[in-house]
């Protein structure tokens, strides 16, 4: 089965890929009638450029730059990578929940502009994370890996999510209980249609004085224009390591001390990162053995 790669990817299991194209969509000038196999990150799949396509296996756990309906009605196979991600992306939200709370990077910054011998006599302090409310939208596989986390470092945990579960991990919340309720916020929910624009502005404003919000999801679950008024106005600190029109970040974030930002390194780790390979790999290996595919995803 030919397969065409935007990029080799890393680990070992890529080179099990006997028949692999590295070569970038945006490179794709002409109908490629070979390919079946299309490896992508969450990208747009030029569907009419690839009429013999039978899988397209995502480098990535979300999928929602991908028209999985149009796949899917064309028989096409769509896959992603569940689980191998949860805790180098539950990591990468503590850090940032743990970095904003504790002003880390503004430390750093003050340091290297050589100004630390002012911090004391300034009256620098930030507030404890131990004692204090995080509140998980969505407690999913990366919610509650985020969840445990939490435990170890003696917060309260809220949760919510659309339908409730039995869990000793966090109490239950409605989103709007939450986010009052909340002196750290960590949003965990895929981008879909009900999702997008969740956090609005109403919503932003119910956070409490100097609320943490964090976001290792999706952009555009949030208001991003508002979350940048309630940033630039100083009232909230934010952690950030995805934005609504990525690569580009939002410039009056730029310059703002409250503000933690990182370029969507959620599963930028070797452990989930060869993990991931390892998933792409098997599922279209699956599918070139005409097996079912190991982990699909349906519209
Ligand atoms: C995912 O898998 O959805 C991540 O955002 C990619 O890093």
């Amino acid at each position: 089965m030919k397969i065409l790669a935007a990029r080799r990817y890393p680990g070992p299991a890529f080179e099990e890929l006997r028949e692999v194209e590295v070569l970038p969509l945006a490179e794709l000038d002409g109908p490629r009638s070979d390919v079946e196999g299309l490896i992508v990150a969450n990208e747009p799949v030029p569907l009419d450029l690839l009429p013999s396509l039978r899988v397209v296996a995502n480098y990535s756990v979300g999928y929602d730059r991908i028209d999985v309906e149009a796949c899917t009605a064309r028989g096409i196979v769509v896959t992603n990578t569940p689980g191998v991600l949860d805790d180098a992306t539950a990591d990468l939200a503590f850090a940032l929940i743990l970095a904003t709370r504790r002003q880390v990077v503004e430390g750093d910054r003050l340091v290297r502009s050589g100004g630390w011998g002012r911090s004391w006599s300034d009256g620098w302090v930030a507030e404890d994370a131990a004692g204090s409310t995080l509140g998980i939208v969505g407690l999913g596989r990366i919610g509650s890996a985020v969840a445990r986390r939490a435990r170890g470092f003696d917060l309260r945990v809220l949760y919510t999510r659309r339908h409730p579960v039995d869990t000793e991990l966090a109490e239950f919340r409605e989103l709007d209980e939450l986010l009052a309720e909340a002196h750290l916020v960590t949003v965990h929910v895929p981008l879909t249609p009900e999702t997008r624009g969740l956090i609005d502005a109403r919503r932003l404003a119910l956070l409490p004085d100097g609320a943490c919000f964090v976001n290792t999801a999706r952009g555009e679950i949030v208001d991003e224009p508002a979350l940048v008024a309630e940033l630039v106005s100083g009232r909230i600190r934010a952690g950030l390591d995805v934005f609504a029109n990525e690569p580009n970040v939002p410039p009056e974030l730029l310059d703002l001390p409250n503000v933690v930002l990182t370029p969507h390194l959620g599963s930028a780790t070797r452990q989930a990162r060869e993990a991931m390979t390892r998933m792409v790999v098997d599922n279209l290996l699956a599918v070139e053995r005409g097996d079912p595919p190991l982990t699909p995803v349906r519209p």
